[in-house]
């Protein structure tokens, strides 16, 4: 089986916990897809659901798959948001924000009831910071906002290399929102709450992907089958 069955196979048991009639977070990224795929199966069988696309691409997607949509202005609260991570750690803190889309996952998130992970099981980890956190900055005044955050890395232990993300041409990756995506090597993170309050203290920092006390329960999918993590 290759990590794009293991993703499907998590996004298929996600599945179980969607009842009729529920307002779902619809998450971004190629496990989240799988997701809104299947999901958009279910409703061509007659299943109620709404959702709320936490991207443009997933809007799309889902638009594409016939899954019914709604707004957070229409449905301000949710029942459920289902999304994939760059990061698990055993007590469910997550990295996300490598397809960019860490803000209004963090919003989508922060609106529902619930939220459960799905991922292919490399995703887990003891230790979150292997991966570079993504934070969403704002354009103006960039490289300030990228040395307060670089410095803030060195302090806590990482390297202190802090790239802003780029496109295939170069350019800045500009999020859904306007805003621009850094990649910060914080190295291992032991305590995650520390480093998001301090990140939610530079000012030009709109939201980091630090996802903490959000996911009640991951779906990990891997070469021994689909298996359930909780908090
Ligand atoms: C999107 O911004 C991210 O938070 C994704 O949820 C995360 O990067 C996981 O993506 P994959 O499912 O593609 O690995």
């Amino acid at each position: 089986m290759t990590t794009e069955d293991f993703k499907r196979a998590a996004a298929e048991a996600a599945l179980a916990y969607v009842e009729p009639g529920m307002k779902l977070g619809l998450g971004t990224g190629t496990t989240a897809a799988h997701f809104v795929e299947l999901l958009g199966e279910k409703v061509a069988d007659g299943f109620d659901i709404v959702g709320v696309p936490t991207s443009e691409a997933t809007r799309e997607l889902a638009e594409r798959h016939g899954v019914p949509l709604t707004t957070l202005k229409d449905t301000p609260e949710l029942d459920l948001t289902v999304d994939g991570a760059d990061e698990i750690d055993p007590q469910l803190r997550l990295i996300k924000g490598g397809g960019a889309a860490l803000l209004r996952e963090k919003i989508v998130a922060f609106a529902s009831k619930r939220m459960i992970v799905i991922a292919d099981a490399t995703k887990r980890v003891e230790h979150l910071g292997a991966f570079p956190l993504p934070i969403e900055v704002v354009p103006f005044g960039k490289e300030s906002t990228r040395r307060a955050i670089a410095k803030l890395a060195k302090e806590l232990g990482g390297s202190g290399e802090v790239d802003i993300r780029r496109a295939e041409d170069e350019c800045p990756v500009v999020t859904d929102s306007g805003h621009i995506i850094v990649d910060a090597h914080f190295g291992r993170i032991d305590d995650p709450q520390k480093v998001a309050d301090a990140l939610n203290r530079i000012p030009g920092v709109v939201e980091h992907g630090l996802f903490i006390g959000f996911a009640e329960r991951a779906i990990l999918a891997g070469p021994d089958g689909v298996f359930e993590l909780e908090p």
